[in-house]
């Protein structure tokens, strides 16, 4: 592909820049240039050029790229010598930590005449330096960013950058300004404070005693001052504008700390600290675009199913995951100090979480379950410092987007690729009725640009489709809005935010199928206790319900009307379910679940248990698949904008595994029978790859669940639990 390639200065760097290709094949003949003999002798001795020359013009005839890989100080007179030369066609490219002033010596050096010029930076390096450190591997999934300028040529472009990938390095494009910005901010400013602080305690009198006590926090902090002191000192000088603006703002992030510490002020301590633990993880995830997926899972993850078993024991699912998106809401926009028990730690709730961190609330926990939330009071959130990304979770943007339409503040919601398909229009229509001024991409499909200051106004609004999500929307549009906010539902949904409001002191009316909240009053911080998740027990219902002679206990489960569906209808099959010890906690009721095997039969699923069990369809497909006779579903069109279209998934799935089943617009019609092993796919949906861990228990061979990563989302030990009662699912590769 490249004829030769003549890599001057023979650093770590350009060393394994050429070392790398020479390996791979690409060129036919790869020349050092280095001012240091013993360098050159080296280079030819490890291989890791083919030939070496100390005369630059020599050295350069021929070329078809030239890489410039030295001091970056030194950059400016090696440019100046290039421009000397007579190039021909080669292409030029560098590999300097800062680019503007490259490109401006580049462009004094060649009259602007660039083409052929395509600057880059590769973000890797290693404690040695030198030739003989020169390491092939060195950028192997390794960011290396090009910087091409308006008039450079795309074919000069295309080769430097198959170069990089050719050495395994992902490369990424950037504007010149843009990279150096980036770069002060994340290499820069951080070496200039490690090599700082080590500076500033050595010179102390005290430093020997210092230097002994610096355990972890010292040495973990200051391992980049051991960088090489001449290359950073370039750096600085190189890099001076974009450094000292990043300097400056932390310097005034610092004086704020200062004066916290200073005036006792432990809420801004704890705020600033609670956020940034969160913040490195919060960002690599943002960055992979997924919710709080483990981000070692990345790739396809496989549960294996096994078929058989029997359910015994008892079991406390995690916490509600409606109500713990709820508890982060209201709880942040109280007066006053909320504690939360039970808190779903799962990755829907946490998005939440992070999402009111981000506009500046100072949350504590989670810690088993436990979540202590400053709240700021209804005016007292702040613009976020970017997008408000929501990885996989439909309740959290769509109820954001009632709260952000009212605040001063512009804000950006945003998602993973799940949630970036989901119907947004259902929240923005009746906003936007109310005052608010909203942007959707394509077909009302997230990210959603929401414009603050907008002074809202009461509407009366009918639910055109029986959704939660939009009646809480509009719930807390209203408790913004002038004059009164009517909400009527075609059919009743949970009503937890209701609860959770009054819960709060918060007046909410309701009258029939209308629901009503005023603006001009306060909510008041409170305890709150949040019970287990009846979408996660469902899976237990349901699982133990078809596995023969299984006898289960699911404790302290809620059992809030508006959620109960899934056991009317599974009792309307013919399972034996019954509630014990029934109580209410914190303005929510709850039961533990005595569940025995029994023999199910089809049924025709009353319309109007649909949106008490919408999110339970899943498993309760897997239910009429092991019911004798035929079950059929009508009026749940809105499976099928689900966090996948849950018809058609578990459709595929079912017919997969040998069920018949047929599914229609609004529906399913699913023939009871044998289960068969195979292969399905969870697309993504924590719900059905859960749904069919479940069906093992009836299967005749093993299930294996592609995508199931987010599980995490409403149920992260949900593994954990069905080994405890005895359904034998497990991640593939793991007992
Ligand atoms: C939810 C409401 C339901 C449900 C979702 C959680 C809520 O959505 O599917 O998992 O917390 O309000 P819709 O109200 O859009 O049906």
């Amino acid at each position: 592909m490249v004829g030769r390639l003549v890599v001057v200065g023979l650093g770590l760097i350009g060393g394994s820049f050429a070392k790398g290709l020479r390996e791979s094949g690409l060129c036919r003949e790869v020349v050092g240039v280095d001012l240091d003999p013993k360098s050159r002798k080296l280079a030819v001795e490890l291989g890791v050029v083919d030939r070496c020359d100390d005369d630059l013009a020599r050295a350069c005839e021929g070329a078809d790229v030239i890489q410039l890989a030295v001091p970056i100080l030194a950059m400016e007179k090696l440019l100046a010598k290039l421009a000397q030369l007579n190039l021909g066609g080669a292409v030029l490219t560098d590999v300097g930590s800062a680019k503007g002033n490259v490109v401006r010596a580049a462009n004094e050096a060649f009259g602007g005449k660039l083409a052929r010029f395509v600057p880059g930076h590769p973000i890797a390096g290693s404690e040695q330096s030198g030739v003989e450190a020169s390491n092939a591997k060195l950028f192997r999934r390794h960011k290396v960013i090009l910087t091409p300028l308006a008039d450079t040529d795309p074919a000069a472009l295309a080769l430097v950058d198959r170069l990089w990938r050719a050495l395994g390095a992902d490369v990424e494009h950037m504007q010149v300004e843009r990279h150096d910005e980036v770069l002060a901010a994340t290499s820069h400013l951080p070496h200039l404070l490690a090599f700082g602080l080590v500076d500033s305690l050595a010179k102390r009198n005290e430093n020997l005693e210092i230097f002994r006590y610096a355990a972890g926090g010292f040495r973990d902090f200051t391992r980049i001052a051991g960088s090489d002191p001449v290359m950073w000192h370039d750096i600085f000088l190189a890099n001076r504008e974009a450094v000292l603006r990043t300097l400056d703002t932390f310097r005034s992030d610092l004086d704020a700390l200062r004066d916290a510490v200073d005036a006792g002020d432990g809420h801004q301590l704890l705020g600033v600290f609670t956020r940034a633990r969160v913040a490195r993880e919060h960002f690599g995830k943002i960055l992979a675009r997924r919710a709080y997926v483990d981000a070692k899972s990345g790739g396809d993850q496989v549960f294996l199913a096994s078929p058989g078993g029997r359910l015994s024991g008892r079991v406390r699912v995690p916490g509600d995951k409606s109500i713990s998106h709820r508890s982060i809401m209201l709880g942040s926009l109280a007066d006053g100090v909320t504690e939360v028990e039970g808190f779903l730690e799962g990755e829907d709730a946490l998005a939440t979480l992070q999402a009111f961190r981000d506009m500046g609330v100072v949350i504590e926990g989670p810690h088993h379950g436990r979540v202590t939330i400053h709240g700021v009071g209804l005016n007292g959130l702040k613009a976020p410092p970017g997008p408000i990304y929501l990885g996989n979770s439909g309740t959290s943007m769509r109820l954001l987007a009632g709260l952000l339409a009212a605040q001063s503040f512009d804000s950006v919601l945003t998602g993973d690729p799940s949630l970036s398909k989901r119907p947004m229009n259902r929240v923005a229509d009746p906003l936007r009725q109310m005052g608010a001024q909203i942007e959707t991409a394509e077909l009302g499909r997230p990210p959603m640009t929401i414009r603050g200051g907008q002074t809202l106004k009461g509407v009366k609004y009918a639910l055109p489709m029986a959704s939660a999500q939009v009646k809480s929307c509009l719930l807390l549009a209203g408790i913004y809005a002038e004059g009164r906010t009517s909400i009527t539902e075609p059919a009743p949904t949970r009503d937890h935010t209701e609860r959770m409001l009054r819960g709060f002191g918060y007046p909410v009316g309701v009258e029939g199928a209308t629901v009503s909240v005023e603006s001009g009053h306060r909510l008041a911080a409170g305890r709150i206790e949040v019970p287990g998740d009846i979408s996660s027990a469902a899976f237990f219902l349901v699982a133990a319900s078809i596995a023969e002679g299984s006898e289960l206990l699911l404790e302290h489960v809620g059992i809030n009307p508006t959620r109960t569906g899934v056991i009317d209808i599974l009792r309307l099959m013919g399972a034996d379910i019954s509630l014990e010890n029934p109580r209410e906690v914190g303005g929510e009721p709850v039961a533990d679940l005595r569940v025995r095997a029994a023999r199910l039969r089809g049924i025709e699923i009353p319309s109007a248990l649909v949106p008490l069990a919408i999110d339970e369809f899943p498993v309760l497909f897997v239910a009429a698949a092991c019911a004798e006779g035929r079950t059929v579903l009508r009026g749940a069109e809105e499976l099928r904008v689900k966090e996948s279209d849950r018809i058609q998934v578990m459709a595929d799935g079912l017919l997969a595994l040998g069920v018949k089943c047929e599914p229609t617009p609004d529906g399913i019609i699913i023939e009871g029978g044998q289960i068969g092993g195979g292969e399905v796919h969870g697309r993504g949906d924590h719900r059905i790859a859960m749904a069919f861990s479940i069906a093992s228990l009836r299967a005749s061979a093993p299930i294996r669940i592609h995508d199931c990563a987010n599980v995490a989302t409403s149920f992260p030990n949900f593994l954990a639990l069905c080994a405890q009662v005895g359904v034998r699912v497990a991640k593939e590769g793991r007992s």
